[in-house]
């Protein structure tokens, strides 16, 4: 082989970002992150150079269509994808441990026709075959590969040619080339990249799984998301049968669209009326519950947001504990509230979630959650038949949302007859709009 077995060195490699540093330090000066850098035993890359994808051509005589998404069979997943997967593409599937990864992935590979590789670098084959015959995935055409090391993968690859390769999970993949232990960062950037080269020589979709840390970032993940076309989260209370799918980054098409899944006994399965789902076990007439109808991506969803308040204990802060709801804006809505619309919440422990453990950073949630907390402070609960949607700006005022008649048609589909939106909001259908200009004027709307 032409390859050199290239010195090694020391070096410090950020965990968070992969940038990395000559020296230690407390803190990555390339993402400011504290405490990331870890000491990694670094080989140079190995001067190998791979065959060249394509020649320079004029830009008409290209193929438009040949990355077309080819669609999955998960109708949830297609919807987050744009389509489908494109062939010759690298996604990376990206969530908690136990959140359900592997089993969505296996679904995918069940759906497909044709040859499938199905690397299993965590679970052994058996368990890999067990969940398998849950989901009704075993056919003659998965192909199960136990193996972590990264020469073997590839061959198995080059051996058997599948029509898509999922490789469960990167961080338990490694190269005996490159040297570092792994998981380490050069192990994952590292096998991730080879894994893409493979891809778009032999114009095969190789899906990965990327385990992500408590506070929510993928080892190395700013290495791993340069590396991939496509970046999904797959998100959700593990309590909770509800699995949420996103995509961060997308080569092919939008990153603003929502999946939606419910585990249950035999694996994911799509939810495609979500707002029903949300509003399932509502109780009417209790303080604090607010309903907002919001559009995540292409589609309309109706979540409930609730707030529950109490006194303050005496010389302590006051609390905000949050769940689905941002932290940061929640202060903000209730400084509004304070100092705009007179609604003393200094001495209330204020504690405000979303049902359903749904994250949205939206602000067409603002007027939902300051109403839902002044119905908890006034301990007196909204009309069972209303819902709100508007930013509320550090003034008071209330501004308009995007997709404001989507929002509200979505409402009235659900039986909401009443609404409290920005002043700007165009006529509904089946729904009687009040439209106000400040957190005040809403407050009254809303009786409170
Ligand atoms: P898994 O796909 O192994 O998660 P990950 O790969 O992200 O770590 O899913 C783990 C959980 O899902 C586990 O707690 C069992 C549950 N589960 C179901 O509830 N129903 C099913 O049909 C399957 C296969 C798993
Ligand atoms: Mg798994």
């Amino acid at each position: 082989m032409l390859a050199v077995m290239a010195k090694s060195k020391i070096e410090h490699v950020c965990s968070a970002c992969g940038a990395s540093h000559p020296k230690w330090s407390g803190q990555c000066t390339s993402c400011g992150e504290w405490n990331t850098l870890v000491e990694e035993f670094a080989t140079d890359p190995l001067p190998v150079i791979a065959p060249a994808l394509s020649a320079p051509q004029p830009i008409g005589d290209v193929d438009p269509h040949t990355s077309a998404p080819v669609p999955t069979g998960l109708d949830e997943l297609d919807r987050v994808l744009g389509g489908g997967l494109v062939a010759g593409s690298v996604t990376l599937l990206g969530g908690e441990p136990g959140i359900g990864k592997s089993t969505l992935l296996l679904q995918l590979l069940a759906e497909r026709a044709g040859r499938a590789l199905y690397v299993t670098a965590e679970e052994s084959a058996q368990q890999v075959r067990q969940r398998a015959e849950r989901l009704g995935a075993v056919r003659p055409e998965l192909l199960l590969q136990a193996e972590t090391a990264l020469p073997h993968i590839t061959a198995a690859v080059a051996d058997t040619a599948p029509g898509i390769v999922v490789v469960d999970s990167i961080q338990t993949v490694h190269d005996p080339a490159l040297g570092s232990p792994p998981g380490s960062v050069v192990q994952v950037r590292g096998c991730a990249q080879q894994l893409v080269q493979i891809a778009k020589q032999r114009n095969v979709p190789i899906v990965l799984v990327g385990h992500v840390t408590k506070e929510g970032s993928l080892a190395g993940p700013r290495v791993l998301e340069h590396v991939v076309d496509t970046v999904l989260a797959f998100e959700g209370e593990r309590h909770h049968a509800l699995r949420l799918l996103r995509a961060s980054k997308h080569r092919f098409g939008p990153t603003n669209e929502l999946g939606l899944f419910e585990m249950a006994g035999h694996g994911l399965i799509g939810v495609p009326d979500p707002s029903e789902l949300f509003l399932g076990d509502r109780r009417t007439g209790v303080p604090g519950s607010a309903i907002v109808p919001t559009v995540e991506g292409q589609r309309p969803l109706v979540i409930e947001v609730q707030a529950l308040t109490t006194p303050a204990p005496p010389n302590v802060p006051a609390r905000r504990t949050t769940q689905g709801v941002d932290t940061n804006r929640l202060a903000l809505l209730l400084a509004v509230l304070q100092q705009r619309a007179r609604v003393d919440v200094r001495a209330h422990d204020v504690y405000a979630s979303t049902v359903g453990g749904v994250r949205l950073a939206a602000p067409g949630l603002d007027l939902g959650v300051c109403l839902s907390v002044v119905s908890a402070v006034n301990d007196r609960p909204l009309p069972a038949d209303l819902v709100a949607f508007g930013e509320v700006g550090l003034g008071g005022e209330v501004r308009q949302v995007a997709h404001a008649p989507r929002r509200a048609a979505e409402a009235a589909r659900l039986g909401f007859r009443r609404a409290i939106v920005p002043r700007s909001s165009p006529d509904a259908d089946g729904l009687h709009l009040v439209r106000v200009a400040t957190i005040a004027e809403a407050l009254a709307a809303a009786g409170l």
